[in-house]
Parts: structure tokens; sequence; C-alpha cells
């Protein structure tokens, strides 16, 4: 073999070898690119295990760029219509915006109170004061045993979309 066929071998080879190094990071790229973005997971489904909630103590999670209220009643709470009902336990499902002009009410030991107009929510989502017309609306949702899935229509969204608060 002559001298000019091994260097071009070597130039060869040393640009495969280059082409090749230069794939890797374009195929993750490409992989980033078609994989959906952490925002579009987040936008699904939003799973909350119910089993780590304290009575009288909401969860505020969020399901598709929105605040859901999850919380475990109380004995001393109210029982409702619109009461999720898992095992022994009911839970207030919510979607936390208020149904007046959309703020964010806040949990105070008993009821959500939005700070917009004083509108008042009790522990069933139902309202009770101020210019709110309705009262929390409900998220999409499925149970898995005692994970609760936002984003789901499962039978008990079903069977609490006809109940009143
Ligand atoms: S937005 Fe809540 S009372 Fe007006």
């Amino acid at each position: 073999m002559s001298n000019n066929t091994n260097r071009r071998s070597f130039i060869g080879f040393s640009f495969a070898a280059v082409a090749a190094a230069g794939a890797v990071p374009m195929l993750i790229g490409m992989k980033k690119a078609w994989d959906p973005l952490p925002s579009v997971l987040a936008g699904g489904f939003t799973e909350v295990d119910l089993t780590t909630l304290k009575p009288g103590n909401p969860a505020t999670v969020e399901w598709r760029g929105k605040p859901v209220f999850v919380l475990k009643k109380t004995a001393e709470m109210e029982s409702s219509d619109r009461d999720l009902i898992v095992g022994e336990d009911r839970f207030t499902v919510a979607i936390g915006l208020c149904t007046h002009l959309g703020c964010i009410p806040a949990w105070k030991k008993t009821a959500w109170k939005c700070a917009c107009h004083g509108g008042q929510f009790d522990a069933s989502g139902k309202q009770t004061f101020g210019p709110p017309p309705r009262p929390l609306d409900l998220p999409e949702f499925g149970l898995k045993g005692n994970i609760l899935v936002l984003g789901e229509t499962g039978p008990e969204y079903k069977k609490l979309m006809t109940a009143k608060v």
C-alpha cells in the first residue's frame, strides 16, 4: 500500500469518526425535540396519592395549568353529594379558580376565601358568600385505587357531575 493510500484511509477514518461523534449529540437533540415538553406532560394527567393527605388540610396541585384543590374532609365537615368517597374517607376535588372572575381562593381553616371580591366557598366547594355564581368547578378525574388521576373521565367523576353541592 502506498503512502498516499494510507493517508487517504487515515483521513477517511478520521472523517467517519468525527461524523459518528457528531451524530450522537444530533440524535440526542432530535429525541429531545420529539419528546413531549415537560409542560405538555404536566398538562395531561396529574396523579395525587389520596393516602398522603391530612384531614382538613387541602393540597393544591397543578393540572393543565390550573390549580386543583384536593381536600380530605374531617368528620366535622358537612357531607355533600359532590364528595368523592374512597373507602371511609370523603374528599372534595375542585378546580381552584373562583367562579366569579377566576382568582385563586385561599384555604382558611374551614373554607376557601377569595381575596379579590370577598367570595367564599365551603369545604365542599359550594359558594357561601359574595359574588361567585356557582360552586367551584369539578376537574375531570378518575380513580386508580387510592390514586386520583386528574385528566381521566372515570365513573366517579361522571357521578359527581350530576350531583348537587
Ligand atoms: S374573583 Fe373571587 S370573588 Fe371575585
